[in-house]
């Protein structure tokens, strides 16, 4: 009898050589393809896109080469795009006209993301998900995700309670402006329940969150922060976002948290540094969607080098994603997903 519990266990092959080549299966294209499981495909991308104020703005992102902040009219030709090459959706971040201490441009219904989001929809209709990120960095003049109060110690920090109805109001200015899924990304206790109950309060129950669940206080962000114009101005945001040397299992509390307060699909984010979370998280919620965010810090590396020859772009990216697929994340957060599709061919 074949003993497969020791095959399992060992994770030996049951006949040694010369009955097993594990070479059988590598040396024909067609049969290397035949037995990939992890495959990449258009529909499973999201490109992130940055939105701000005036007519006719590309406004070249200095650290992210191909990446711009667009004026409204040019993100509806970037939409348009991304719905052509068959992307799966688009989430945007808004940089504002003005910031000031709680964002509240962010909760106003004229703001960039809305005015953004009403226009794709206009044009682009249902061919594409448009995503928001709900959060307030881009929208504050201090650059954190939230309202700031004084902690303990007397010192500035992010009121999480406070920050908790502002989000909400961001939250239903994008539902009502025709957003197809929110994407909260501050790292607020109780955000993803604040958000659920507030949108089926308004009428928007159908409207997923896909949360930003295990989001760590990454170095990675940098180019990001330039983008949208959103470094803080004081501190770091390491008392709200998760310490990359805390205990792995503290993502695990927190995706278990967000799906208890009505997460629909899960964010782990950086993705390259962090894929021991995906698959962990893969591995213990069981059909829960979960989203790697491939950041701006690993797109601006990985530029940099290939600028200098120094290695080939296309391989190393279409590698590093199919990385986050094997481990488990079956959406990624690319700012490379129209090269990718045109990769893929
Ligand atoms: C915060 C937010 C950040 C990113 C997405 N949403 C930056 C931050 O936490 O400072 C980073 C994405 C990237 O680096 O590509 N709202």
């Amino acid at each position: 009898m074949v003993n497969y519990g020791e095959y399992a266990d060992n994770n030996l092959p049951m006949t040694t050589f010369p009955t097993t080549r594990l070479r059988r299966l590598r040396y024909e294209p067609n049969i290397r393809r035949l037995v990939r499981e992890n495959v990449l495909s258009p529909e499973k991308l999201i490109l992130p896109l940055f939105v701000r104020h005036g007519n006719n703005v590309r406004n070249p992102i200095h650290s992210m080469p191909g990446n711009f902040q667009l004026s409204v009219d040019q993100l509806v030709r970037e939409a348009e795009e991304a719905a052509a090459l068959g992307i799966g959706g688009i989430i945007l971040f808004g940089i504002p006209e003005t910031k000031d201490a709680d964002g509240s441009t962010a909760m106003s219904d004229d703001s960039i993301v809305a005015q953004a989001v009403r226009c794709i929809k206009q044009t682009v209709g249902t061919k594409l998900l448009v995503i928001t990120d709900v959060c307030f960095c881009e929208y504050t003049d201090h650059g954190h995700c939230g309202v700031i109060g004084r902690n303990r110690e007397g010192m500035f920090d992010v009121d999480n309670d406070a920050t908790l109805g502002n989000l909400v109001k961001q939250a239903l200015v994008h539902c009502r402006a025709g957003a197809d899924m929110i994407a909260p990304s501050g790292m607020m206790d109780g955000m993803v329940q604040a958000l659920r109950t507030g949108m089926d309060t308004a009428g928007f129950s159908t409207v997923p969150i896909m949360s930003y669940a295990a989001k760590y206080a990454s170095s990675f962000y940098g180019p990001f922060r330039e983008a949208a114009e959103s470094t803080p101005q004081f501190g770091s945001r390491r008392s709200y976002q998760m310490d990359p040397a805390a205990a792995a299992g503290q993502a695990v509390r927190e995706v278990a948290l967000d799906l208890k307060e009505g997460a629909d699909i899960i964010i782990v984010k950086p993705a390259l540094v962090y894929l021991d979370i995906v698959r962990m998280i893969h591995d213990r919620f069981e059909g829960v969607p979960i989203a790697a965010y491939n950041v701006s810090g690993e797109f601006s590396m990985v530029k940099a080098a290939a600028g200098k020859g120094w290695i080939d772009e296309k391989a190393v990216v279409l590698e590093s994603l199919t990385a986050m697929t094997r481990a488990g994340a079956s959406i990624i957060l690319t700012y490379w997903a129209k090269d990718v599709v045109r990769w893929l061919g």
